[in-house]
């Protein structure tokens, strides 16, 4: 591994886009390649046994492509697959996004918290042991099942409807949100239309300043790179790699609730 190889991240599809972006705000010089698993999402009700599999494939992928590290841009596929992945990849380094359950015990802890997430992570092994390390019990589990499927084919009215549904019992009750899917970032606007005032918690910013961390100890630092990002989706879609990359300039930010 050498410090020029590029940084790899992976999500079910666009929503590691949000990770990505904190991830450049703090490495800026890196170079990076982004895969989407298009023709495989949504991750969040699949076994544990086929996220492993689709993980081990966009692993096997980035090892051809020069990469000295790999980010786990999707909470449901670090929940069932990064303890796999780093027992059968012992030559990898490995970061992986988790719902910043840990930030609300460290910044919010007296407050009401909602957790969103997919299905597979709020039912996780990981999270439940994250849940029970931090817990306030004050904290209302959510599995938004369909949520970030939703959100990927950018279905504004479904979005709101959705949410509508499904948050209207927490209107009122909660004042902390954990964005426990990586695709969730995209939709603040519109979780806020439904619960008003809340304080969302996401766990891109911290993954962002630990890879930097990691990569500064394994001498991996990247200084002479010029930012740029490939995009690979498994389906090849052309229209998400303009709306991926909309997004990463922040040309579209928030496009959900615009319309
Ligand atoms: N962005 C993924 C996550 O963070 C979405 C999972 C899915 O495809 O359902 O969990």
């Amino acid at each position: 591994m050498n410090r020029a190889e590029k940084i790899a991240i992976f999500d079910s599809g666009i929503g590691g886009v949000t990770v990505l972006q904190e991830i450049m705000k703090v490495l800026p010089k890196e170079n990076y390649i982004y895969y989407s698993d298009s023709k495989n999402n949504p991750y969040g009700e699949k076994t544990e046994k086929e996220i492993q599999q689709l993980c081990n494939n966009i692993v096997q992928y980035f090892k051809q492509r020069n990469c000295k590290i790999i980010v786990i841009a999707c909470n449901t596929a670090s929940a069932k697959a990064v303890q796999f992945l780093r027992k059968t990849y012992p030559e990898i380094p490995f970061i992986a996004i988790e719902p910043a359950y840990k930030m609300v015990h460290d910044t919010s802890y007296d407050k009401p918290t909602l957790v969103m997430a997919t299905e597979g992570t709020i039912h996780s092994e990981k999270f439940n042991l994250l849940l029970k390390k931090y817990d306030n019990h004050k904290t209302f589990l959510l599995p938004c099942v369909g949520l970030a499927d939703k959100i990927e084919q950018g279905r504004e009215e479904e979005i709101k409807e959705y949410l509508q549904n499904i948050l209207k019992p927490y209107q009122n009750k909660v004042e902390n949100v954990v964005l426990g899917c990586t695709h969730y970032p995209l939709i603040q606007e519109e979780i806020k239309a439904v619960l008003g005032e809340v304080q969302f918690f996401n766990g891109a910013p911290n993954l962002a300043k630990h890879l930097k961390k990691v990569l500064e100890e394994k001498d991996l630092i990247n200084e002479k790179g010029e930012g740029k990002v490939e995009f690979e989706d498994s389906q090849g879609i052309k229209g998400k790699e303009k709306r991926f990359f909309e997004i990463l300039k922040g040309e579209k930010e928030n496009e959900n609730i615009k319309k």
